[in-house]
């Protein structure tokens, strides 16, 4: 097989077979396939697309491009929940224990962030003791006994995929469905899921500005993950502002305590119901959305969400009287309020500057080997939709210097009032095929 024929096959419109599929990315991964080549494969399709059959083939090369995770020694259908960028994007943190909480097993493999703020390793970090290097043995161990721990990426995952998406990214290819669809499921279906739930993010904070592209890029891919035998859901949310109020490390996890306890931020507490909601109808706990809900509910007022984090963090050597006592999380020495320079409603939190503004109190890391303060960040008081005062606090500024000025002129350039405006859609779409 010669590469430069699959190109002006693909270039042709034509569909191409897993067999030319396979070839393109087994070459490319050992590097007997040249940038060039790829870049221009890349950009045929582009502009000519792939077919069902062809994003499929395309997954699955990537997948069997490096390890897979084997969690099969766990017990029961393990969901994966993935979201496509976010600020602020407490989720993971409520929902890991909670759906652990009415049974769906959570294994999860996760990593450090990068930019904006920390991922969800660093958040879980600023819980005194708690880390995730532990043995695969244990980490099987404790999803089996608790059904939720969290364990710090290894091995080589879908290295087709880095290498490609970094050549994608300078040249003029990121933006194409088949190809992000199938890098993002590729790299779920590697880390060992049975099933996934997609949280689509749309709306100035995100990668897909629109509804409509949103909507496309879910569709593709939950029908990947149905045409690989991986059960898969999505939804399109609303990133026109960040989620909850709180952004930066130890302060989300202060807001997951919080809306564990039934006591959260509305928007986060009806995404992470949503969200669950499909976790748990796909991990076999219940029949439909509705009566996963419920349970969902349930678990939030009988403490029994609550009282999983805990056992989750002690588990991995966590202070979990964090979860009875939140100022036992790192705090920052001053808290400095951005007064409103005018009355009116807020129509515009953008959530990119936000979390920029957050970074710049040390909250995320601009560069790998970045060091991060898990004590800062930001806590809106106001989101869209809300009626202001003039003076009235729009966020609190948590940080560790007393010359903030840098941080307040991002966070104010960030947000817009006018004299009406309305809350937004949270959740756009429920997708289930
Ligand atoms: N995120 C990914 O992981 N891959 C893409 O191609 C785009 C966004
Ligand atoms: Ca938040």
């Amino acid at each position: 097989m010669r590469m430069v024929d699959v190109i002006e096959k693909k270039r042709d419109g034509k569909v191409l077979t897993i067999e030319e599929i396979q070839f393109f990315i087994d070459g490319y991964t050992k590097g007997d396939i040249p940038d060039y080549q790829a870049s221009s494969l890349a950009m045929a399709v582009y502009f000519q697309d792939m077919n069902d059959d062809e994003r499929a083939a395309l997954t699955m090369a990537m997948v069997n491009s490096g390890d897979v995770i084997d969690l099969s020694n766990i017990e029961g259908i393990k969901v994966d929940k993935h979201s496509t960028g976010g600020v602020g994007d407490t989720t993971t943190l409520v929902l890991a224990p909670l759906v652990a909480s009415v049974g769906v097993p959570v294994a999860k493999m996760s990593g450090r962030g990068l930019g904006h703020t920390g991922g969800t390793i660093d958040k879980l970090e600023s819980v005194e003791g708690f880390h995730v290097e532990i043995t695969e043995d244990k980490f099987t161990k404790l999803v089996n006994e608790s059904k939720v721990a969290v364990i710090g990426q290894s091995g080589n995952l879908t290295p087709a995929d880095k290498k490609l998406y970094g050549l994608r990214d300078v040249t003029g290819t990121v933006n194409s469905i088949p190809l992000i669809a199938s890098s993002i499921m590729s790299k779920k279906i590697a880390a060992g899921a049975d099933a996934i739930v997609l949280d689509v993010k749309t709306g100035n904070g995100a990668f897909m500005k629109t509804i409509e592209e949103a909507e496309a890029l879910a569709h593709a891919m939950v029908r990947i993950g149905n045409n690989v035998g991986r059960k898969t859901m999505a939804i399109i949310s609303d990133m026109g502002q960040p989620l909850g109020n709180a952004i930066g490390n130890a302060l989300e996890v202060k807001e997951a305590i919080e809306t564990l306890q039934g006591k959260g931020p509305k928007d986060l507490t009806e995404l992470v119901l949503t969200l669950g909601s499909q976790m748990v109808v796909l991990g076999g706990k219940a029949k439909d959305l509705e009566e996963a809900r419920a349970l969902l509910k349930e678990a939030i007022n009988n403490g029994s969400a609550l009282e999983r984090f805990k056992q989750f963090l002690e588990n991995q050597d966590g202070d979990s009287s964090v979860v009875y006592d939140v100022n036992r999380l790192p705090q920052a020495t001053y808290q400095i309020e951005l007064p409103a320079e005018t009355d009116g409603v807020v129509t515009e939190i953008i959530a990119n500057e936000i979390g920029v503004a957050s970074m710049l109190l040390g909250a995320g890391r601009q560069t790998k080997e970045d060091s991060i303060d898990l004590s800062v960040g930001i806590v809106l008081n106001k989101k869209v939709g809300d009626r202001v005062a003039q003076g009235e606090s729009l966020l609190t500024i948590h940080a560790n210097r007393e010359q903030v000025d840098d941080v307040i002129e991002k966070s104010r350039a960030s947000i817009s009032i006018s004299d009406n405006g309305s809350a937004p859609t949270l959740v756009h779409k429920v997708i289930t095929e």
